[in-house]
């Protein structure tokens, strides 16, 4: 690193300020009065994230993002176990791009021994796709962000659209419990050969990434062909060939993810499998979805 780059990070670490305790947290939200930008993540930050704060910084609010893995939406304790850790380099890459604060709440601050959890009842919209196949996931994403948004107080929130089944959790949390948010949808960030990015591509092998790119290629194809169902069987079997299990590979609408069966009557086509032991997750949105 250059010694005028080294400078400048370390002027940007100087701005950037961390807060470990709620209280402290809680303060600062007040005398933002409701206006940061919020980016919660699960740490291991890679461009996807980047470009998340991105958007927030061209809104000219000051942003504050989360970095917390949360062990309640993790409903296999291998994933858990195995999810990337990589805080110092997290912050430098957030100090980097110029993040105004970070917080970095230990498990205590988001789910205090003494406090009872409320009960996380879900919309029609968390009940298939990851619902049913990551049972708890979605109850375990409400309940920290129940937690995060009250300590934060955001005025923006910004989530990835790789996530969009999360992001009509979300969208349907914020309506019901936290009007005052403004909640908005960030395009997938992709890798060259159209890999969506995510932190769980650290566990994929050079030879593999090629493979994993015709995820992508496949969506594509499927939003722009009305394919009937054999079709699409045939879809997945080119994926398995290529080692990629598909769990769905399906035509849904927005905002309730609900599956149907033509691509006329969808907005997007939804895509989960697992790439060895990685389970991928990605979607394609078609015919915007109107606010
Ligand atoms: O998308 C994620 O990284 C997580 O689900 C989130 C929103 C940070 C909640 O833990």
């Amino acid at each position: 690193m250059k010694v005028i780059d080294a400078w400048r990070l370390t002027l940007q670490s100087i701005y950037m300020r961390i807060f470990y305790s709620v209280s402290q947290l809680k303060k600062e939200a007040k005398a933002q009065g409701g206006h940061w930008a919020f980016i919660p993540t699960m740490g291991a930050l890679h461009d996807g994230h980047l470009s998340l704060i991105e958007q927030a910084k061209q809104q000219n609010l000051p942003t504050i993002v989360s970095v917390f893995v949360n062990p309640t939406q993790f409903n296999n304790s291998e994933d858990l176990a195995k999810y990337p850790r990589t805080v110092s380099q997290d912050l430098k890459k957030l100090a980097e791009i110029g993040v105004d604060a970070v917080f970095l709440p230990g498990i205590q601050d988001i789910y205090p021994d003494n406090s009872s959890v409320p009960e996380v009842h879900l919309g029609s919209e968390a009940k298939n796709l990851e619902g049913f196949y990551r049972p708890g996931h979605f109850e375990g994403v409400v309940m920290v962000l129940r937690r995060l948004f009250s300590i934060v107080q955001p005025g923006h929130v910004f989530f990835g659209q790789k996530d969009l089944q999360q992001c009509m959790v979300v969208r349907s949390l914020i309506n019901n419990e936290f009007p005052e948010i403004r909640f908005n949808m960030v395009e997938t960030m992709r890798e060259k050969g159209g890999l969506a990015m995510s932190s769980r591509n650290v566990h994929i092998s050079d030879s593999d990434r090629i493979n994993a790119n015709k995820i992508y290629q496949t969506l594509i194809k499927m939003s722009e062909l009305e394919l009937n169902e054999s079709e699409v069987l045939d879809l997945e079997n080119e994926l398995l060939e290529l080692g990629i299990q598909t769990e769905y590979l399906k035509y849904v609408s927005l905002p309730s993810l609900g599956v149907v069966t033509t691509r006329a009557e969808a907005n997007a086509v939804v895509f989960a499998g697992y790439l060895g032991k990685v389970r991928l997750i990605d979607n394609l949105i078609f015919k915007p979805l109107s606010n």
